[in-house]
């Protein structure tokens, strides 16, 4: 059996944490044989809740399940930790951008960054959920400068899966014919869903779809726009979803994309495809032995080329609203 890997996570009694705990703890993020720790962070006020949550997963018997840490103490959760999905912050309500949260939510991400820098270990993996995630992403790299960029990233999986379905739902297929699909960008309406390397069932998918139209007006959109379209049926933001997405994220990350696919990760640019180095920026990417390659020299047509700008300058703006934070 292998030594026990200590996964700090935020927002433990909140909505998403609710489905992503239970799937950690079953071995479907680091796997079957691989045992956790978790150590859960909460604010006080919903230390009660928490103990409850705690109370279920321990009344599931996961084999893989190696102790839990409720706290309402960053430095306890953050604690020689190895992996941090980090959920805790505010989500929106109807009628607001996800960067309205930046104001509350930066705050937190400053605060944790500090004590990330401190007390975790310097192999840490980082997956940022709460929102605006790619700039709370950055916020949290500032504060946190012993950690390598490169292992703070900010979910845009669910993104990706979202686009995954609405091309499958379109030409009537699986989403396991689906290969190269991916988002450019920011987790918020400027994204870049981008069909133009996909393949279905190993054919370009735009030739498939043969309907630039509906990729242009309907499919982009509708991705970009799907968090909102599930606050406005729900009356509460994507939950189980958005914990699926970050199951897929950090397995992916952590054990590899599958053979002959990528997937899409918010990772600090490179410079990449002329994207300003530094901003937490989703990109194509490959993962293999625990990190991660940014797909190099893909022809971007000038149309998503000046989408993938707006993105760019969307983080430009968020950045530049909080640098009171960094
Ligand atoms: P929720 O309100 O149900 O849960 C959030 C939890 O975080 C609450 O229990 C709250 O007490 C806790 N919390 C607040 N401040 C904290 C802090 N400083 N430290 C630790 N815990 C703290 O919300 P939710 O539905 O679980 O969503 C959480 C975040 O994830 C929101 O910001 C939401 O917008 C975001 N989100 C992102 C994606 C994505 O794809 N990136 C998808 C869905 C939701
Ligand atoms: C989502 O994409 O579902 C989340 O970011 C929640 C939101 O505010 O849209």
């Amino acid at each position: 059996m292998k030594a026990p890997v200590r996964v700090a996570v935020t927002g433990a009694a909140g909505q998403i944490c609710y489905s992503l705990l239970f799937r950690v703890a079953n071995g479907e993020m680091f796997g079957k044989d691989q045992p956790v720790i978790l150590q859960l962070l909460e604010i006080t006020p919903a230390l009660k809740v928490l103990e409850a949550v705690a109370m279920e997963l321990n009344d599931c018997a996961f084999p893989l399940l190696h102790g839990i840490v409720p706290t309402d103490s960053p430095e306890v959760a953050f604690k020689d930790a190895d992996y941090a999905l980090l959920v805790g912050a505010k989500p929106r309500g109807p009628g607001m951008e996800r960067s309205d949260l930046l104001k509350d939510n930066g705050k937190i991400f400053s605060a944790l960054g500090k004590i990330v820098d401190k007390v975790a270990s310097k192999n840490i993996k980082i997956v940022v959920v709460g929102n605006p995630a790619n700039t709370n992403a950055y916020i949290l790299s500032k504060n946190a400068p012993s950690i390598n960029p490169r292992n703070i990233t900010a979910l845009t999986r669910l993104d990706h899966n979202r686009g995954l379905h609405q091309l499958a739902a379109k030409v009537g297929g699986k989403v396991s014919d689906i290969k190269k699909m991916l988002i450019w960008g920011n987790h918020s309406t400027t994204q870049v869903p981008d069909i133009t390397y996909a393949t279905i069932n190993g054919k370009a998918a735009p030739t498939v779809v043969n309907d630039d139209a509906w990729t242009r007006d309907a499919f982009i959109p509708t991705v970009a726009k799907r968090g909102a379209a599930v606050i406005a049926a729900r009356g509460a933001s994507s939950a189980a979803s958005a914990a699926n997405a970050v199951v897929d994220h950090m397995r992916d990350w952590v054990l590899g994309t599958a053979e002959g696919d990528w997937t899409s990760m918010a990772v600090s640019s490179d410079g990449s495809y002329g994207i300003e180095k530094g901003l937490v920026y989703s990109y194509p990417v490959i993962c293999k032995n625990g990190d991660w390659t940014i797909i190099p020299n893909l022809p971007v047509n000038d149309f998503i080329k000046a989408k993938m700008k707006e993105s760019e300058k969307e983080l430009q703006e968020e950045r530049d609203t909080c640098k009171d934070l960094l």
